[in-house]
């Protein structure tokens, strides 16, 4: 599974990134705003610092506007994802932009037709949001297993990038259904390395090897 972070935080991705985690960066117009850095800016850091790619979102409402911005944004570095909201007119800017050799991640997916109509436009991520169906109490677990299943029966090559990852729960379950990418916040990825019994095991050991008075280096 590739591991994509969700952040425009470029020191918590370079932390990450220097421990081969990360396979790519997504960024959305609220962590630009959380970061307090201009767009072309902190996105032009972030390309020249992951290899994999790295989703700029555009924020025009129209399809002409959203491919504008598009071009504008894919010209910031090769491995530019061009990041189009789930509408109509977003679909039509993912068309012409994948046909334009862009990477295309279309965003805020919410059920499984949305993800179909995604395929069809060529996108090369669809990005369904967990959390945000988990907070009006609706499966978003549930969406990633459709979209598994119908991008796994008619074999459409847009990859599923689980996305509003909120919880090491929700990271374990997106792999286990077999998402083909999560992107979660830089807490929760490393999160995931926890476990009590893990402390627990090498508090004993530590204690057991103070006895013996031994010493490695
Ligand atoms: C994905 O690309 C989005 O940036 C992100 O995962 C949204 O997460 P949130 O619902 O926690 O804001």
């Amino acid at each position: 599974m590739k591991f994509f972070v969700d952040t425009a935080e470029v020191d918590a991705i370079a932390e990450l990134n220097d421990l081969g985690m990360v396979d790519g960066v997504t960024t959305n117009p609220s962590l630009i705003m959380k970061s307090g850095r201009d767009i072309l800016e902190v996105t032009k850091e972030i390309t020249d610092l992951v290899d994999g790619p790295v989703s700029a979102e555009v924020v025009a409402l129209k399809a002409d506007d959203m491919i504008a911005e598009g071009r504008k944004l894919a010209k910031i570095a090769e491995n530019i994802a061009v990041k189009v909201p789930l509408t109509w007119d977003g679909l039509k800017a993912c068309n012409v932009l994948t046909n334009e050799g862009n990477m295309v991640n279309v965003t805020l997916c919410f059920s499984a037709n949305q993800a179909l109509l995604a395929a069809k436009a060529g996108a090369t991520f669809i990005s369904p949001f967990i959390g945000r169906l988990d907070d009006i109490n609706l499966d978003g677990m549930q969406l990633i297993a459709d979209i598994r299943q119908i991008y796994d029966n008619f074999e459409y090559e847009t990859e599923i990038l689980a996305a509003s990852i909120r919880s090491v729960n929700h990271a374990f379950e997106a792999a286990r259904i077999g998402s083909d990418v999560m992107t979660a916040p830089p807490d929760v990825i490393k999160k995931m390395a926890d476990h009590p019994l893990t402390d627990k095991g090498l508090d004993a050991f530590l204690k057991d090897w103070e006895k013996t008075g031994q010493k490695i280096l």
